[in-house]
């Protein structure tokens, strides 16, 4: 950790969100999710355990799926996060999103945004994912409505149409 990384500084955290620049004043010491959602309202990214053990509010850093709950903010200064609302919009959905839409691949939705995330992640740098590569990516990822078939047929499916480059195919501009 260097010695501008010191948990206890109260320096407000830079860095981009959804493509945004922007400057987060909670402790660098708290959580990244708890920033999103307070100070952001980002509420798309969920809290589901606080410990790192069930993916619900995974969000996207430099590419990387990874845990906000467990991510404090003073590690992600000056480095690029994506999180659901960034990931496509309801006018815009990404591949994956109109995917999940169309095989219902949801019940109740609160572990959507986490897995979402984390397929996005698998997608970017394996555009061809097997099944058995699918469940890898999305074993960190919990959900308790067992929509788990559905939502392996989803990610083929947009993973289909992102390669073919067809209606949908393009993800915001903040995911990248
Ligand atoms: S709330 Fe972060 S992994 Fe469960
Ligand atoms: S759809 Fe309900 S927890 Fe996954």
């Amino acid at each position: 950790m260097s010695a501008d990384q010191t948990p206890s500084d109260s320096t407000p955290v830079a860095l981009r969100i959804n493509g945004q620049s922007v400057v987060l004043r909670s402790p660098r010491d708290s959580a990244l999710l708890y920033a999103l959602r307070d100070e952001l309202s980002l509420t798309g990214t969920h809290y589901g355990c606080g410990a790192n053990q069930c993916g619900a509010c995974h969000v996207l850093v430099d590419g990387k799926a990874v845990a906000s709950c467990d991510t404090p903010l003073w590690a992600v200064a000056g480095k690029s996060v994506v999180t659901i609302e960034g990931l496509g919009s309801a006018e815009q959905p990404h591949p994956l999103q109109q995917a999940f839409l169309e095989e219902q691949a949801g019940q109740c939705g609160y572990c959507l945004s986490g897995i979402l995330i984390s397929a996005a992640a698998l997608l970017d740098h394996n555009p061809d994912p097997d099944e058995a590569q699918i469940r890898t990516a999305l074993q960190g990822n919990l959900c308790r409505c067992g929509a788990h078939n559905r939502m392996l047929r989803a990610v083929r499916l947009a993973a289909q149409r992102m390669r073919e480059g067809g209606p949908h195919a393009e993800p915001q501009g903040g995911a990248a």
